[in-house]
């Protein structure tokens, strides 16, 4: 992919870039939707990538030049919105904006965009993109901008652009190593590296093709319900803290609850718990176990966060039949893909029914997405 971006620049600018970086996407293990409550999340970087070549220019404005859409706009230097523009162009305008109000102001440059990481499948195309973005501008302008701060500058370019995303996707892209996982503390940020041995165990992603937009409101009203059940909880206990200080006891306790604001709360108490559970189960290597928290992870998307489609449920019905060892939705929801956990012999099988009954019941086929762990690579 390295000479494919490189290559992209060479033939849009006619010169070669002076810094590519291939930022990559990221699957969550467990801990999903519980990151904005500064919970635990086990999220990895993998090889599937979003591509950015650099070089400055002596022109007074920047262009950039995406691969996918075949298009080359021209933006101002200092980020200013101007009306008509594709939606993609929107993260350069912005994230210059909120670049220039945190005081970091960019030379002139050109920029290429390519990418092999499918775009609203929940792989968290949009943190690698900004992350990338951020990083490389960084690289060119001499910030020396630390990563952590790259994370939070491309949380809030998300924030602006109407996601109010938690940070696990932007740390999985900017710390994941090739060979582990992180399980990363939202509370404070902090990440340990665990190496999981999967031996005859494999992990696969299956799209189910159903694009999803976090930007649609779904998101956002599910962290604002979550939130409010947080604060009934606090103020009930006269405790502070958030989900991971409070026990489903606690929660049933409550002697007047919302209906939806209880799911809300429920699914993350027990998400934190399965969290751990399952740490502790890789950490024994046993994956039945692992297994068995994907699927209760599923069903809490589904019935108390309802976050899930139908799409999705399917996939995780079928891997249950076909004795695959887990499986759930995968990141944001309302789409995108299914990630199971299986020992191989049970693959082919499994590919063979969930092909045939998913196009049978949907009319499509799902995308069988087949990856390795993956890291951030710079290359000058
Ligand atoms: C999206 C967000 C993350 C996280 C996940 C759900 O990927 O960007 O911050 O909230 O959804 O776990």
């Amino acid at each position: 992919m390295k000479n494919k971006s490189r290559d992209i620049f060479t033939e849009i600018f006619n010169r070669q870039p002076e810094i590519s970086i291939h930022s990559p996407g990221r699957i969550n293990l467990i801990g999903e939707h519980i990151d904005y409550y500064g919970g635990f999340v086990m999220p990895a970087a993998i090889d599937r990538y979003i591509g950015l070549s650099i070089g400055k220019t002596l022109a007074e404005s920047c262009s950039v030049y995406s691969a996918a859409y075949h298009e080359k706009y021209s933006i101002d230097i200092s980020g200013v919105e101007q009306p008509i523009r594709a939606p993609w162009v929107r993260y350069f305008t912005m994230g210059l904006n909120v670049l220039a109000e945190s005081g970091f102001h960019t030379r002139a440059f050109n920029l290429t965009i390519d990418s092999d990481l499918p775009t609203g499948a929940g792989l968290s195309s949009s943190a690698a993109l900004l992350t990338g973005f951020i990083e490389i501008l960084s690289v060119l302008n001499k910030w020396s901008m630390a990563r952590e701060k790259i994370a939070l500058l491309a949380q809030t370019i998300e924030h602006r652009l109407g996601t109010p995303c938690g940070l696990m996707d932007q740390y999985a892209s900017l710390f994941g190593k090739k060979d582990c996982f992180i399980l990363l503390d939202c509370a404070n940020l902090k990440y340990r590296e665990i190496h999981v041995r999967l031996g005859d165990y494999r992990l696969r992603l299956y799209n189910t093709k159903v694009h999803h937009e976090l930007t649609d409101g779904g998101y956002s009203s599910r962290r604002k319900q979550g939130e409010a059940a947080l604060e009934e909880l606090k103020s009930f206990y006269s405790k502070g803290g958030s989900y991971r200080d409070f026990t489903m006891s606690e929660l049933d306790q409550m002697p007047i609850f919302d209906p939806i604001q209880y799911k809300r709360a429920k699914h993350a108490i027990t998400e934190h718990q399965r969290v751990h559970e399952f740490a502790h189960a890789v950490d024994k290597n046993n994956f039945e176990t692992a297994g068995s928290l994907l699927y209760a992870t599923h069903q809490s998307l589904k019935d108390d966060y309802e976050v899930s489609c139908v799409e999705a449920d399917h996939i995780v019905e079928i891997a249950k039949l076909e004795g695959i060892a887990g499986a759930r939705m995968m990141g944001g929801g309302f789409g995108g893909c299914v990630l199971c956990l299986m020992d191989k012999k049970y693959e082919e099988p499994f590919n063979h029914h969930l092909f045939k009954s998913y196009r049978k019941r949907f009319g499509f086929d799902p995308e069988l997405i087949e990856f390795e762990l993956g890291e951030r690579e710079i290359y000058l």
